[in-house]
């Protein structure tokens, strides 16, 4: 091998070829196979692109090892702790912070783009009052390319910035909506005075006979800051299955609120962002302190299906950064919107118990981000169904970036990977037998 090269021999024909070494600022090296087919008529094999990189990018960086995650540069707690959900949007999407004017006018925009077409009512009334609300969600989306199919120019980097923009304000409007809709509510419609938080809860929870700012209730200065620093949290998370479900419809020249659509249906499973809901679900039904060596007992059986949900993670394999954001945040909501202590006292002793058993410290399986997330989510009275929806909101920021950033680069290609076929070899048709 020389100096930045790496070179592939196979042993069945003596071939072997040099593939540069391709280095980013920081992180792990990649081999550059791109031309291995061309050289060696070869294809790699790689399911659950465990060592494969699909693109490069600015955005995100995350040491798996480290616990390390940087969005723009900027490491994630620092961001957490001292931004807004909009600061760091504009940051993961223009690449630096803005200043105050930048800001304000972002900001701005924002408020101009919530408004929902009002025929999109009468589609949201369409859905059954108990279809799940992720359901909806992949649904509305995909159709605002049906509603907004004005500056769709995807050649005209302002037409793209403005998809971007409408995809960002629109979600939280949308997301409400769906919550309204399941409980038979009427819609309640974006105001440009509130903060895109405050906007939300707003809109979630407020009566119509009732003043908008109720503090002791939904829109409380602690449900804004909790809110916005899981939204931060959640915004993104470089190329996870979600965002590369978007680049991968992206590639096809695909209107970009369908790509968005699709990102939100990869979001919904519950390996990914579908986890939240799930880690509640099994908290209940562990329910107690006493059942947890059964539940882990049920983790570890390789016969039963049943996994630790909360833990694990593809690229976390000493702790999830996040996680650990979310715990404290835990205790500061709970201390001011009680209520959900036993289901936070569970959590910590089962993430207690399994850091101590050796089949989660031999696989380095930690709490990742959706292990607590949720807890905070029910103290602000947001319905379990609603939980991968939050992420989505938050997702929303980081799949917009990604796809700018794609979008902008010279000389994309079609996503379309190859395949180790398994199937019958060559035969004649034939009838089939009576
Ligand atoms: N409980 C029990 N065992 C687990 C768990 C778990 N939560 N997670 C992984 N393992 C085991 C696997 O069975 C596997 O064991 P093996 O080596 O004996 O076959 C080993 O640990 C490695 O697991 P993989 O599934 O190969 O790891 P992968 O990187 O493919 O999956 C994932 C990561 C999907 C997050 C997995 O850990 C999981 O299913 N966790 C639970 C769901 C969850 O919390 N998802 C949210 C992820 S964060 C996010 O998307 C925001």
């Amino acid at each position: 091998m020389t100096q930045d090269t790496f070179t592939i021999r196979d042993n069945s024909t003596g071939k072997e070829a040099d593939f540069p070494l391709r280095r980013g600022t920081i992180g792990t090296s990649v081999i550059d196979v791109s031309t291995l087919n061309k050289q060696m008529g070869l294809f790699t094999f790689d399911p659950g692109f465990v060592s494969t990189a699909s693109c490069k990018s600015a955005i995100t960086y995350i040491d798996g090892e480290k616990g390390v995650l940087l969005y723009r540069g900027y490491p994630i707690d620092q961001l957490a702790e001292n931004c807004s959900f909009l600061e760091v949007a504009y940051l993961l999407m223009n690449g630096e912070l803005g200043n105050k004017a930048e800001q304000a006018e972002f900001e701005h925009e924002i408020g101009q783009h919530a408004m929902l077409h009002e025929a999109m009512r009468s589609f949201i009334d369409g859905f059954h009052y108990d279809a799940h609300p992720m359901a909806m969600m992949v649904g509305i989306v995909g159709s605002l390319s049906a509603f907004y199919h004005s500056e769709l120019n995807m050649d005209d980097p302002e037409h793209r910035r403005i998809s971007a923009m409408r995809m960002l304000a629109k979600m939280p409007v949308i997301a409400a909506a769906c919550h309204r809709h399941s409980i038979g509510y009427p819609f309640v419609y974006p105001r440009a005075d509130l903060s895109y938080c405050e906007n939300f809860l707003n809109m979630m929870f407020s009566l119509p006979s009732q003043k908008y700012i109720d503090k002791d209730n939904y829109i409380s200065p602690v449900a804004v800051k909790a809110l916005n620093l899981l939204f931060i949290l959640h915004a993104d998370h470089e190329q996870n299955a979600s965002t590369s479900t978007v680049r991968l419809a992206s590639s096809t020249g695909a209107n970009p609120y369908a790509c968005i659509a699709a990102g939100i249906g990869a979001l919904w499973g519950p390996a990914h962002g579908g986890a939240n809901e799930a880690v509640l679900s099994m908290l209940e039904e562990i329910g107690s302190v006493d059942r947890i060596p059964e539940y882990i007992a049920k983790a570890k059986d390789k016969n039963d299906p049943f996994r630790l949900m909360g833990f694990g993670h593809r690229v976390y394999k000493n702790f999830d950064p996040r996680a650990t954001i979310i715990r404290k945040a835990c205790y500061e909501v709970l201390e001011q919107i009680p209520g959900n202590d036993p289901l936070f006292d569970l959590a910590l002793a089962l993430e207690e118990y399994a850091l101590k058993d050796a089949y989660f410290v031999e696989k380095k399986l930690y709490p990742n981000v959706d292990f607590y997330s949720g807890i905070i989510y029910k103290a602000l009275n947001i319905p379990v169904d609603m939980f991968t929806v939050m992420f989505t909101i938050a997702r929303t920021s980081g799949w917009v970036s990604h796809w700018l950033e794609m979008m902008a680069e010279p000389g994309q290609r079609i996503g379309r990977p190859r395949q180790v076929y398994t199937g019958k070899e060559l035969r004649n048709f034939e009838p089939p037998k009576k």
